[in-house]
């Protein structure tokens, strides 16, 4: 067993925990992960007030293990907020806030409800206000992770946030799909990590088969940092690209941004339609370049055991053996 402070905090047996990716998790992947001994996070951004609520009536039918709700503070609504704090989840883990906004203040309303706090940053900056303002834990999110990242790579990013923000729990996030990821973030000063693209090849996540093979099929090298999904969807997310394969979708409007701003209702349209059909070249494929590290759909449990199982024969047998 691999145990570190965050299995505590959370009250899991494993420190790996689920991104919450918005759009991409729901009941049934959320309430996997938590079953198979790591930690689920449900995602959001795709979900309104009454949709959440049901979702979370879903995780609690699945599982009597500990989740968490992730919020996009950038976008975070008043109403589905107050229904995460209702439902009193182990964990309130948040992301993406603006400059100006009080992060304080949502702690400490997660806090009054029960929940711990978690906050995902890629810079140190971020880390450190995060950590001012109360969060329990932070997650360095390095620039190689799906979705959407900021432009410091895992390797410096994490070491410099552990640094920063000591005696807090950091996660390692972007880039780790195996166990060889879980141990080199422990390596780096790290409790746990929290992986998305790896939950996102499994027959429990909630996405289209066919997003589901691109990410087997991926070496890694296919994505790119892009604006081109988010002018699509008409959102300008703060201090943030986004990660997603460089397919017919991203190459057809790449160097013509200007082209997207003009028709954005109509191209935005498109997108969610290519989005349901499984349609891979129109779509947009957010997912990390550890897509390399992933030649197969494995089952959520399998992921969560893989992974333990290969960190700690790392840790127990190939490093002690280098010493002399
Ligand atoms: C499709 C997709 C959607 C995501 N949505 C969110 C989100 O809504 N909130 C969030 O905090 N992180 C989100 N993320 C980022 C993940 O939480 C996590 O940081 C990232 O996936 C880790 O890197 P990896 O993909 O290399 O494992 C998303 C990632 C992906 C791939």
């Amino acid at each position: 067993m691999i145990h570190t402070r965050i299995c505590d905090l959370l009250g899991i047996a494993h420190p790996i925990v689920l991104g919450g990716m918005g759009g991409a998790t729901n009941a049934p992947l959320v309430a996997a992960v938590s079953n198979a001994g790591a930690f689920g996070t449900l995602g959001t951004s795709a979900l309104n007030a009454a949709t959440l609520d049901n979702e979370i009536g879903a995780i609690h039918e699945r599982t009597d293990k500990p989740f968490g709700i992730n919020h996009l503070l950038f976008q975070i609504q008043e109403d589905m907020f107050a229904v995460t704090l209702r439902a009193r989840p182990a964990l309130v883990a948040f992301a993406w806030a603006r400059k100006q906004q009080n992060l304080r203040d949502y702690f400490q309303r997660a806090h009054d409800a029960g929940c711990k706090v978690m906050h995902m940053a890629g810079e140190v900056a971020e880390a450190l206000r995060a950590a001012d303002a109360g969060a329990d834990v932070l997650v360095a999110q390095g620039t190689e992770a799906g979705g959407h990242v900021g432009w410091m790579a895992s390797l410096p990013l994490l070491p410099m946030i552990v640094k920063a923000v000591a005696p807090l729990p950091v996660l390692g996030a972007g880039g780790i799909a195996d166990g060889r990821g879980l141990a080199a973030a422990l390596a780096l000063g790290a409790d746990g990590v929290l992986l998305g693209t790896r939950f996102l090849a499994t027959p429990e996540a909630p996405i289209h088969a066919n997003f589901k093979q691109a990410i087997v099929k991926s070496d890694g090298h296919d994505t790119v940092l892009t604006e081109i999904p988010d002018l699509a969807s008409q959102r300008v997310w703060p201090g943030a690209m986004s990660r997603a394969q460089r397919n017919l979708f991203i190459e057809r409007w790449s160097g013509r941004e200007w082209a997207i701003r003009q028709n954005a209702a109509e191209i935005g349209k498109q997108v969610a339609a290519a989005r349901v059909s499984g349609d891979i070249d129109n779509a947009t494929l957010s997912f990390g370049q550890d897509a390399g590290l992933i030649d197969s759909i494995k089952t959520v449990n399998q992921v969560v055991q893989d992974v333990v199982a290969e960190a700690e024969e790392i840790l127990r047998v190939r490093l002690p053996a280098l010493l002399r």
